[in-house]
């Protein structure tokens, strides 16, 4: 590394620090991404911590700085070496907790919405997985600017605790197409979909001329527990034929959106970084702050997969560092043990 810069989080001085939970470190776990990398590994994109050491040429950034930070896997460890362009100060009032929810939700909705779909006042964006991570941050932004109207599709039971942020909320199962348009005739400008395969042609349908689709995930593909080659085949299988002469026709525009190509593959951290600058300003102004689900001990990691994995998640989980697991109480879980034990 040119210009390395160390945080340090499980660090026995200071102790503090935290791990965000994405939708891909399931992907990943499953083995559901391209090229995925061969095991072991440390999984994780994304921490915050305190810095415990700098590379010599390293400016701007002393150690003891409170400091957030993209990774290339192996974020979810004691001490994570980083290169300096994917790391930002965190504000003063953010906890650790928050500044581990922050990078990935707010940088990946804010690209979508203003750097590749341009959402200017008046406009409406339709958001899948509304009560998720990007979900939410996507849902705080579109509030930043005036007169934005948001539809929104996500499990039943979360649209009680969303709603102040989602005007139109559907069931992820209902014919969201048909009740969109009994409210909007005309469509929606943005589509943001996560789901890819069969909801593609469904977004360009609804989006008004000149609107944006943007395929940004493709979380269908997780099924089960484990990697199921049927599902994933069957995806890739019902993603859908663009014809471009229609979008040309049509005035349509439609575009792809990765945020972990763009940082580590596209060497494009000088725009993240400004980008982080605009986020950290509105949080600063108190119009956004990430939503956190839950913490986690790094113990319970597991338990907090199979959160997501069960779709009962409303924002962001967290690992941090300072949680002590939930003790295990019960005598069927001691007896057990014991029996297993003696065996
Ligand atoms: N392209 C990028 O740069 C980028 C960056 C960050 C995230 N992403 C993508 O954005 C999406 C959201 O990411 P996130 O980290 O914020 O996660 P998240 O939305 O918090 O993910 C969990 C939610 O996804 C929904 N979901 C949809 N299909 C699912 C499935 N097969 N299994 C379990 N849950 C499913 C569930 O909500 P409902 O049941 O309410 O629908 C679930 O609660 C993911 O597809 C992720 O890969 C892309």
């Amino acid at each position: 590394l040119e210009k390395p810069i160390y945080g340090s989080w499980v660090d026995q001085f200071h102790g503090k620090g935290a791990f965000g939970l994405n939708f891909i470190d399931l992907m990943v776990r499953q083995g559901n991404i391209d090229n995925p990398p061969k095991a072991p590994l440390v999984p994780g994109f994304e921490c915050s911590g305190i810095v415990e050491a700098v590379g010599d040429n390293v400016k701007g950034y002393e150690i003891g700085d409170r400091v957030m930070a993209f990774v290339n896997y192996n974020a979810w460890a004691e001490v994570v070496c980083t290169p300096l362009e994917f790391v930002y100060k965190i504000p003063n009032d953010m906890s650790f907790s928050e500044a581990a929810a922050f990078p990935m939700n707010f940088v990946t909705a804010y690209m979508m919405l203003f750097e590749v779909a341009n959402l200017q006042e008046g406009m409406s964006v339709l958001v899948h997985s509304a009560g998720g991570g990007v979900g939410q941050a996507v849902a705080q932004l579109c509030s930043t600017i005036p007169n934005v109207t948001v539809f929104g599709t996500a499990s039943s039971f979360k649209h009680e605790a969303i709603k102040d942020s989602v005007a139109h909320l559907f069931d992820r199962n209902a014919d969201y197409v048909q009740e969109v348009k009994k409210i909007s005739p005309d469509g929606v400008d943005i589509v943001l979909d996560c789901l890819c395969g069969e909801n593609t042609g469904k977004g360009l349908s609804l989006l008004k001329p000149l609107g944006t689709y943007i395929l940004y995930g493709s979380s269908n593909m997780v099924t089960g527990e484990t990697k199921s080659f049927f599902s994933f085949a069957k995806s890739w299988w019902q993603v859908e034929k663009v014809n471009p002469i229609k979008l040309y026709e049509e005035n349509k525009v439609m575009a792809g959106f990765s945020l972990l190509n763009l940082l580590f593959k596209q060497n494009r951290s000088g725009l993240i970084h400004n980008v982080m600058d605009k986020l950290i300003k509105l949080y600063n102004e108190k119009k956004i702050k990430p939503r956190v689900d839950s913490l986690w001990a790094l113990e319970e990691v597991k338990e907090a997969m199979q959160r997501i994995h069960d779709r009962g998640n409303i924002g962001k989980l967290i690992l941090d560092v300072e949680k002590t697991p939930t003790p295990l109480v019960g005598e069927n879980i001691f007896i057990s043990f014991e029996t297993s034990l003696f065996i």
